[in-house]
């Protein structure tokens, strides 16, 4: 078919198998709600070093899990806002120790109307509220200090940031005015009177967030603070701003107040903070003994920015050596660990080895706030875990909406903790066509509620098109999305049917009351393949290209090309396994470079991916179908702009990877019947998969 194979490897992948008509059914494959897993045979529990109380400034730790610091970009007017208040009382109730908030306003240059302003009294009854529903589930409540500088992710530049010197941001190039050192003194001031009034709300602490590339992190940096004065010079200058901080802070709201500081790890800028020297820094910081925890983080506001939020292509709990390295150079001060940890194993492993006093658990706790107390009652296998997407980073990044989660359908809701549906008071029959991650999502809430739920699907097993991304570099986490729907939907008594072409007659047989149809979006042939060959299949889609590679198994000579109108995030891990697979790997795409539509933190981690694997990029261009294709294996790929042509020689593989138009037929058909069905998902417009996972959600609470 699609490739010119040069050999013919025979191992069949469960993707390419017939299909035949399963029907399966919780009891068969014996699943029950709430396994106990996770106790031990005596009965005691799996993880007790991560379930060790801790003290901090006098104040009770009731185990070693901290929620770190994310921004949710909920709030309007300054003010904390019923979604910040529903989403920190889940993680609090969900077994969190410690919540360290998003950022709060502690200056008055820092008003912004999505962040809860401390700089003044005008939310005094909100900022208590927040206390008082943390506090009171035994979580201690640490509010974080976040100074910008120069730093903006955005598009566009910033005019109005201050640095420590007039460098400009590494990844906007907005350009900082030079901090007077006449305005320290009194900014310092202002944040601890903010420090103050936040202990006076019920608040337990304060966190400097002095990491991340941001303004606190660009002061202990030798490459972004070039001053001379007593603020700069050497590592005793370029600390004292945040010594003075921590002073003050100490002085303005006593003993009994957590103060805690985020610093970086490791930066990866040339003449910025390396191990070496973040542990010097920490050293300094802490010296005072005035530093009641440290964190470290990863990367900084530049090329490196990806590293602070290491995605599925990272390995498991990343940084955990340098992590160890860097807590033995200040013993005396509990350390979080930071980065990637989504498992509660993995958290009860590095307490248990020593390795930190304390486990930070960022995205890892927007997927799931119970992931603690779960944990805790033999529950893990029933999380819903985080899949390292940075879709929640992408949304409070782009300052439009929200925080959001591709696996969890209710992120800032009052009952989104361990959410089980309430019961419908009559069960009605639904049909669920299409067993991805929107069919599942649906099928599994409508059974829960209590209704009949059939779901149908023309594939060997659930999971969707996901289930391929899976299969790819980078994507194993992915599947705990469409597993725990799966498990959730047997648990709830959803009949599953796998490896049924549905048809309209199949539908009707199953006196649907409503019929939910989920059957996703195919990619549609871009207009340089001909019209002969649209059909043969000769030049594939890259789903059914990257189909034929997995079940091919063997290295092929050759360069493999996709044709790329799509951007998204699966394109570049089936470029990643084609380069394993072929002698080289190009990338033709009619736009000016590539993954666009993306999160810049994960596009900067596939272009730094690319670069290092020398995939090359054709960008411009789209290719020529010619006869030289099939006689002399060439490919002319033509520039959109100038007509220059570059021809890629001894092509062996062709995909396109294109804008997907949904799969309506079934819709149609029973259109004309007069059923009226939910269409979800990429069946309405394809879209992204925390789209997906929210329609399904939405549409099992709908029927
Ligand atoms: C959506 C999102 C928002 C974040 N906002 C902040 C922030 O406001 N302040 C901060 O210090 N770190 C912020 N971070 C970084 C996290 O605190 C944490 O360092 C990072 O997510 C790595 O931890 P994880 O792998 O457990 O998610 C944010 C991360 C995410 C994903």
């Amino acid at each position: 078919m699609l490739v010119w194979w040069r050999d013919s490897g025979e191992t069949a992948h469960p993707l390419c198998e017939s299909h035949h008509i399963v029907t399966v059914t919780p009891s068969e494959i014996g699943i029950r709600a709430a396994e106990p897993v996770n106790i031990t045979s005596r009965g005691q529990s799996a993880y007790p070093s991560m379930l060790q109380p801790l003290a901090l400034a006098g104040k009770r730790l009731r185990n070693r899990i901290v929620h770190l610091s994310m921004t949710t970009f909920s709030n309007r007017d300054a003010k904390v806002g019923t979604t910040l208040l529903n989403y920190c009382a889940s993680r609090a109730r969900g077994g969190a120790a410690m919540l360290v908030t998003e950022p709060i306003s502690m200056a008055r240059h820092q008003h912004l109307g999505t962040r809860a302003d401390a700089w003044n009294d005008s939310d005094l009854d909100g900022l208590r509220r927040l206390a008082e529903a943390v506090e009171s589930e035994d979580c201690r409540l640490i509010a974080q200090l976040l100074e910008r500088g120069r730093a903006r992710n955005q598009p566009g530049r910033s005019f109005d940031g201050f640095g420590m010197s007039a460098l400009p941001d590494d990844l906007s190039w907005s350009m900082p005015r030079t901090l007077l050192r006449s305005e320290i003194a009194p900014l310092i001031d202002e944040y601890a009177q903010s420090a103050a009034r936040l202990k006076r709300c019920g608040f337990s602490g304060i966190e400097i967030s002095a990491g991340h590339g941001h303004f606190f992190h660009q002061t202990l940096s030798p490459w972004s603070n070039r001053r001379d004065d007593e603020y700069g010079g050497d590592l005793e200058g370029r600390t004292r701003l945040l010594r003075e901080l921590i002073e003050a802070l100490r002085g303005a709201c006593g003993q009994d107040f957590i103060v805690g500081l985020k610093l970086p790890g490791h930066d990866w800028l040339a003449g910025s903070i390396d191990p070496p020297y973040a542990a010097a820094v920490a050293r300094r910081l802490t010296a005072s003994r005035q530093v009641d925890y440290v964190g470290f983080c990863w990367g900084s506001h530049s090329h490196t920015l990806e590293r602070h939020v290491p995605d599925g292509h990272a390995e498991r709990v990343p940084y955990r050596s340098i992590i160890r390295d860097l807590a033995q150079a200040i013993p005396e001060v509990p350390v979080i660990a930071v980065g990637r940890i989504t498992d509660p194993a993995e958290a009860e492993a590095i307490v248990a080895d020593g390795t930190v006093a304390l486990v930070g658990v960022g995205r890892a706790l927007i997927a799931d706030p119970a992931w603690v107390v779960k944990a805790q009652k033999g529950r893990a296998h029933d999380i819903r875990y985080c899949v390292s997407c940075n879709t929640c980073w992408e949304r409070i990044s782009q300052q439009r909406v929200p925080i959001a989660c591709d696996n969890n359908p209710r992120v800032g809701l009052a009952d989104e903790l361990d959410y089980t549906p309430s019961r419908v008071e009559r069960a009605r029959r639904i049909v669920v066509v299409g067993a991805g991650p929107a069919g599942l999502e649906a099928a599994w809430i409508a059974a829960a509620r209590g209704h009949q739920v059939t779901l149908l699907t023309r594939s060997t097993e659930v999971g969707g098109k996901l289930r391929l991304r899976a299969l790819l570099p980078g994507g194993e986490s992915v599947s705990s999305v469409y597993d725990y729907q799966h498990a959730a939907a047997l648990r709830s008594g959803c009949e599953i049917v796998t490896r049924r072409e549905v048809s309209l007659s199949d539908v009707l047989a199953l006196e649907p009351d409503a019929v939910i149809l989920a059957t996703g979006a195919d990619m549609v042939a871009p207009l340089w393949v001909p019209d002969e060959l649209r059909v043969s299949g000769l030049v594939p889609d890259l789903r059914q290209g990257m189909r034929e590679v997995l079940r091919h198994g063997a290295r092929q000579a050759g360069a493999a090309v996709i044709f790329d109108m799509d951007h998204s995030e699966g394109t570049y891990a089936a470029a990643e396994h084609l380069h394993a697979m072929f002698e080289q790997v190009y990338i033709v795409t009619p736009r000016d470079t590539i993954a666009q539509d993306l999160p810049l933190v994960v596009r900067q981690g596939i272009l730094r991916r690319m670069s290092e694997k020398r995939i090359r990029l054709v960008t411009l261009a789209e290719p020529l179908w010619s006869s030289r294709v099939e006689s002399a294996a060439e490919l002319d790929c033509v520039n959109i702009y100038n007509g220059d042509v570059t021809v890629i020689r001894d092509l062996a593989f062709l995909a396109w990877s294109t804008p997907r138009a949904p799969d309506a037929t079934l819709a149609l058909t029973l259109a004309q019947r007069g059923i009226v069905c939910h269409r979800i998902g990429d069946a309405m417009a394809a879209r992204s998969l925390q789209v997906a996972t929210s329609e399904g959600h939405a549409a099992g609470h709908a029927v």
